[in-house]
């Protein structure tokens, strides 16, 4: 065999992969999912009560993800189904099972993990940022790379920490491959499962991490530099309502230092607002 035309064809693949989003390896041996039978959907757990306290979340197991059958093709009615099966859930454990057993997003396909949430469930502050990166997809859990500890330096800043008093979570609950934006379909299947999550979290208050997570949430279009530090109510489709604040994302800090003032003014916003509730 010609060494050298092996040696480029394996550069080639490499830079294929790159190209697709797969930006490193999880196994010494390739697994084709395409051949594997499909998954039987697991039943929702049965109905629980409310926890009389905040109760610390287990961690999400970072096993490797299950063997799939076909892609879905995300279309309305796939947004029509998250929402349906996220109405039927009455705690956050029954939500949790849900999205582990939902096969309608094709992100799943690519992640490792389900990133569903971390902190404490019952906290007055839930925070809600974009997307698990590298990190989050390898541990399955939200905000545990470098961007998440800049966030929970900057909590423990005014005194809050995801062990005590935060609930964290993301607009999206698989890693897009190479960390590319989710596409609207993708984004809007998940936040039938979001907007259900916050009812059942029953959070005091919401904190936006970054653009993406607040245009989605907020259902807007108005950017995150206008957005940012301006407390908006969001209504949630059981009736209530929750004060919500929008900020930069950690990942933007590391880029942009300059910008620490403003997020350092809109944690002491919270702050103040938590004061007002009577929580601090
Ligand atoms: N960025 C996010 O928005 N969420 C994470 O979980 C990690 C990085």
């Amino acid at each position: 065999m010609n060494q050298t035309i092996a040696r480029e064809d394996l550069e080639s693949l490499l830079r294929w992969y790159v190209d697709q989003g797969v930006d490193e390896t999880i196994g010494e041996e390739a697994i084709d999912r395409f051949a594997a039978p499909a998954p039987q959907a697991a039943p929702l757990p049965v109905q629980q009560q409310a926890p009389a306290a905040p109760t610390p979340i287990r961690p999400a197991p970072a096993a490797p993800a299950p063997l799939r059958g076909p892609v879905p093709i995300e279309s309305p009615q796939l947004v029509e189904d998250a929402r349906a099966l996220a109405q039927r859930c009455n705690s956050v454990a029954e939500l949790e099972a849900a999205v582990r057993a939902f096969e309608g997003c094709a992100l799943k396909r690519t992640a490792k993990n389900t990133v569903f949430a971390d902190g404490v469930v019952g906290s007055p502050v839930m925070i809600v940022g974009e997307a698990p990166g590298a990190d989050e997809d390898r541990l399955g859990k939200p905000f545990v790379g470098v961007s998440g500890q800049l966030m929970d330096r900057m909590f423990d800043a005014i005194g809050m920490s995801r062990e005590r008093d935060l609930y964290i979570t993301n607009i999206l609950f698989w890693r897009p491959p190479g960390n590319r934006t989710p596409t609207l379909a993708e984004q809007a299947i998940c936040m039938a499962f979001t907007r259900r999550h916050i009812e059942l979290a029953r959070p005091r208050v919401l904190v936006l991490a970054g653009g993406t997570a607040a245009k989605s949430v907020l259902d807007t279009t108005e950017g995150i530099m206008r957005l940012r530090g301006k407390w908006t109510s969001l209504s949630l489709d059981d009736g209530s309502a929750v004060p919500t604040l929008p900020t930069f994302h950690p990942a933007y800090l590391l880029r942009t230092p300059a910008s620490k003032r403003q997020s350092w003014s809109d944690l002491l916003s919270l702050d103040k607002k938590l004061r007002e509730l009577g929580i601090r």
